[in-house]
């Protein structure tokens, strides 16, 4: 049975992808770079980093008032995040989106996951400490995101200077510990006080159960310059909880899709077309169904 399942989830991201996979193969013999080794990882791109350096000053100088202002009002809604890219100039936001559609990065981002991508949108994400707050709820529990039916990218790059003891890391389980087809499920899940969080988030102490997990958990974020490209519809993740008060975590997370096909809540049509909103909700419930449960 499980080999079917397998055999139904592998065709499915193939087909899917399967047009994207054949245009960077007709794009690929006009590029002259290669992919590294460190799929995830790239340290890359100076114009980013120059740019992400204003972006930083933009917030914690010019702007920190408006931030601290952002935090409080938060904070008494019971969150502990805020999208904050509305607030950026307009100067640096046509920046970074000329950088971030740029063909050349693009191409390059592509090649790590041998299919054309192209970008779809970007944002700006504020973290803070909330002490009214469990530090295991939602995504700051292992998860996987369910925006997409295959091929969708993140890359993620924090703006400004986090520690290890000040928390604000971004923490995944690479691909090759618990693969795409697979999916883990809590034997104990009392602890969980909210109800959406039991069926598809894992608690940290239930996923390190999970042979090989322990040693390859991946934590990002310690150096400014670095960005993280994966996927998130299939990569186990979770981040954004801050150990203390007064830290705050400023991260860019920029949205690549597959260059055909585009089954995702990031799709503009995605709210608009019904037939779009219910295929895409569809086909990802089959895709999750395919999976098979790991034991622990
Ligand atoms: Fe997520």
């Amino acid at each position: 049975m499980s080999l079917i399942k397998y055999t139904l989830f592998k065709l499915l991201r193939y087909v899917y992808l399967l047009p994207s996979i054949i245009l960077l193969l007709w794009v690929k013999k006009q590029l002259n770079f290669q992919t590294k080794s460190k799929k995830f990882l790239i340290e890359y791109n100076s114009e980013l980093n120059l740019i992400l350096n204003q972006v930083e000053k933009y917030y914690l100088k010019n702007s920190i008032e408006e931030i601290g202002g952002i935090i409080s009002k938060k904070r008494n809604e019971l969150l502990y995040s805020s999208e904050i890219h509305n607030i950026l100039s307009s100067d640096l936001d046509n920046k970074l989106l000329k950088v971030l559609k740029n063909d050349e990065f693009c191409n390059y981002l592509s090649l790590f996951f041998g299919y054309k991508l192209k970008f779809n949108s970007y944002l700006i994400r504020l973290n803070f400490y909330n002490s009214k707050l469990k530090e295991e709820e939602g995504p700051k529990m292992w998860h996987r995101d369910n925006d997409s039916f295959f091929g969708q990218i993140k890359l993620f790059s924090v703006i400004n200077d986090l520690k290890t003891e000040t928390g604000g890391l971004f923490s995944f389980i690479p691909q090759n510990t618990i693969k795409d087809y697979e999916y883990v499920k809590n034997t104990n899940d009392d602890q969980l006080v909210n109800k959406n969080d039991r069926g598809s988030r894992i608690l940290n102490s239930e996923m390190i159960k999970v042979k090989g997990v322990r040693e390859s958990i991946i934590n990002f974020g310690l150096n400014k310059n670095q960005y993280l490209a994966i996927d998130t519809n299939d990569t186990y993740h979770k981040g954004g909880y801050l150990q203390k008060d007064k830290n705050i975590r400023i991260l860019l997370q920029v949205i690549y899709e597959p260059y055909f096909n585009s089954l995702s809540n990031y799709n503009y049509l995605y709210k608009k077309n019904i037939l779009i909103y219910h295929l895409k909700n569809f086909l990802t419930g089959i895709k999750n169904r395919l999976r098979t449960q790991i034991k622990i």
